[in-house]
Formats: structure tokens, C-alpha cells, sequence
């Protein structure tokens, strides 16, 4: 059946219709809020290609984290920046570390708040690469087990979730067994299956100081040419015990994001990463887009794609608006 026994403007003539068949909805509760911590009090240092976000010492990530949890947004997730990198990236796990002391602190003040824990060491390596370095090459099976002590070291510190981000082969493995072994059986693991070597990432390695000194991830990030290969690493994350999968970036992924989806019965979260959010403020301040509705246009589509989650800098600005 067609024109005129079929007009699809029928049901777009009034906001109320449309809203009743509205396929998509997108909500705070969608959204994971990550925050940049800092050493020292009261420090709220903007990062400059992502305009609205700071690097927080503890105290304000806490009032950070306050305001997210007023809003509606159920999660954070949060990167160190320590004062002092090395080879090891000890900082990474260490007792006193900024992300366990920000952890202790957060889940003290705001217990139903969800506090997610990034596991990679780039942060917190001199050289900048997300593993241990021998001979100019990221050693992966030398980087397992400092991935795991990080994990347990943030488990211990109250973290709800473990999420590794460092693309090593059998990390999911390696973290899933050192948190059983320390009685944290029940805490369940994120993990960024499908992450994709980006230029995306650009504004956040600003933030983090984690630029990579020499060379670059892409030997073990994936190609962005691939989806095939996403799917064979999401399937091996979920093998080696990863409760729910990411893809990221987000919108240059909304295909993986589906395929994905469509393949696997755990949640699936997207990285809307700081590159996508500094593409958008940027244009905003120039007066080129709307802000508000280019950031819910490309928050629905990547909830559309079909991700259950959604982790964005753009949490709070959304949040208000929804
Ligand atoms: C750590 C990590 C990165 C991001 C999240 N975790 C940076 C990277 O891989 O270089 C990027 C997030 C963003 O761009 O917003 N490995």
C-alpha cells in the first residue's frame, strides 16, 4: 500500500503523537559520568579542548559526583592522574593511589552511586603506553598481572565495577581471577571489548597526560577498518568472564555498536569519547550548531544503535535537559 492510502505525516503532526510513537528514549539513567582526578584539594583545572570539564581533586570530584547523582545520572567512572609516572605505573596500584582515594571517598559520601574503575596503566606510565615496555614493545603477558593488582587494589578501595580499558590479550581472564582469589566474586567487570585505535581519543590524552611518548596504540588497539574482529573480541571478553561489553568511540561505531547488540545477551555500553564531545562544543561555541539538540541527536542515535549505556561528558548538560 501507498500515497494516499499511506501518509506518514499522520503521526508527526503534534508533539503528543509523536512522542506516543517515539521508538527511542533516552534518559539520565542511561548515562555513565567520567570525571578526571587529580592530587591535592580544591583543584578544578578546565581542560582546554573539552570545554565544561575539569580535572577535579578529590573534594570536588565528590561535589561533582553529587551533582550527577541529583541529576539522575546512576554511575561515574574515573581516570588518575598521579603526580609521579613510572615504568611500572605503581601509581596505578598503589594503596594511596588518587582513583582509590577518590573511590573511598565517593562511595563514603554517595554509597548508591555507582563508582566504575578505569583499569589501564597509561596514565600512570612515564612513556605514556597502556602496559609495561620491553624493548620499544607493549610486553601484554607482563602487563597481566599489574592490570590484575590494579583491579584488586580498586575493589578493595569500594569500586561497583571494573572496567579495563588497556586492550591486552587475556586481561579479562586475568582480572575476573585475581578478584575471585581476593573474595570479589560478585564484583562484575565492564570491559572494552571493541576499542578501536582513535584519533578521537586526542582531548583526553590532553587531560590525562597519557599521550604515548613513542610510537602509537596501534599495536593493540583495533583498526578502525575492522567489525568482524570486534565481534571476535567481544566474544572472547564475554568467554573470559566480562559481565557487560563497550564498543568505543560511539558514533564512528554506531554500525559495530549494532552489530554487536545483536550478537550478545550482556548490556552493552558506548564510549561517546573526547574527541566526538570537543567536535560538538567546539562548533557550539562557534554559533555553527545547536548545542543542546546536536548533543541529544547524537545521544539517541548511539542509544538507537543500541547501546544500553552510554558513557558521555555531555552526562550533566543531557541530564538537565531530559
Ligand atoms: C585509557 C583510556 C583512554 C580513553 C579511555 N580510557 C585513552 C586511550 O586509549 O588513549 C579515552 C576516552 C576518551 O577519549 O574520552 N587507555
Amino acid at each position: 500500500m501507498s500515497f494516499p492510502i499511506q501518509r506518514s505525516r499522520r503521526l508527526r503532526r503534534s508533539e503528543a503523537i509523536r512522542k506516543m510513537v517515539q521508538e527511542t528514549e533516552l534518559s539520565a539513567a542511561d548515562f555513565i559520568y567520567p570525571m578526571f582526578v587529580v592530587e591535592g584539594s580544591k583543584v578544578r583545572q578546565p581542560v582546554p579542548s573539552m570545554p565544561g570539564i575539569y580535572n577535579l581533586s578529590v573534594d570536588q570530584a565528590l561535589e561533582e559526583a553529587r551533582q550527577a547523582q541529583s541529576l539522575g545520572i546512576p554511575a561515574v567512572i574515573l581516570f588518575g592522574i598521579p603526580n609521579h609516572k613510572d615504568a611500572r605505573a605503581s601509581g596505578a596500584y598503589a594503596e594511596d593511589g588518587v582513583v582509590q582515594k577518590a573511590i573511598r571517598q565517593l562511595k563514603k559520601a554517595l554509597p548508591t552511586l555507582q563508582v566504575v574503575a578505569d583499569i589501564c596503566l597509561c596514565e600512570y606510565t612515564d612513556h605514556g603506553h597502556c602496559g609495561v615496555v620491553t624493548n620499544q614493545d607493549v610486553d601484554n603477558d607482563a602487563t597481566l598481572p599489574l592490570l590484575a593488582q590494579t583491579a584488586v587494589s580498586c575493589a578493595r578501595a569500594g569500586a561497583d565495577l571494573i572496567a579495563p580499558s588497556d586492550m591486552m590479550d587475556g586481561r579479562v581472564a586475568a582480572i575476573r581471577r585475581a578478584l575471585d582469589e581476593h573474595r570479589f566474586e560478585s564484583l562484575p567487570i565492564l570491559s572494552y571489548a571493541a576499542k578501536y585505535a582513535s584519533g578521537f581519543y586526542g582531548p583526553f590524552r590532553e587531560a590525562a597526560q597519557s599521550a604515548p611518548q613513542f610510537g602509537d596504540r596501534r599495536g593493540y588497539q583495533m583498526d578502525p577498518a575492522n567489525v568482524r574482529e570486534a565481534l571476535k573480541e567481544v566474544a572472547q571478553d564475554i568467554d573470559e568472564g566480562a559481565d557487560m561489553v563497550m564498543v568505543k568511540p560511539a558514533l564512528p561505531y554506531l554500525d559495530v555498536i549494532a552489530k554487536v547488540k545483536e550478537r550478545v545477551d550482556v548490556p552493552v555500553a558506548a564510549y561517546n569519547v573526547s574527541g566526538e564531545y570537543a567536535m560538538v562544543k567546539a562548533a557550539a561555541q562557534n554559533g555553527w550548531i545547536d548545542y543542546s539538540r546536536v548533543m541529544l541527536e547524537v545521544l539517541t542515535s548511539i542509544k538507537r544503535a543500541g547501546a544500553d549505556l552510554i558513557l558521555t561528558y555531555h552526562a550533566l548538560d543531557a541530564a538537565r535537559l531530559l
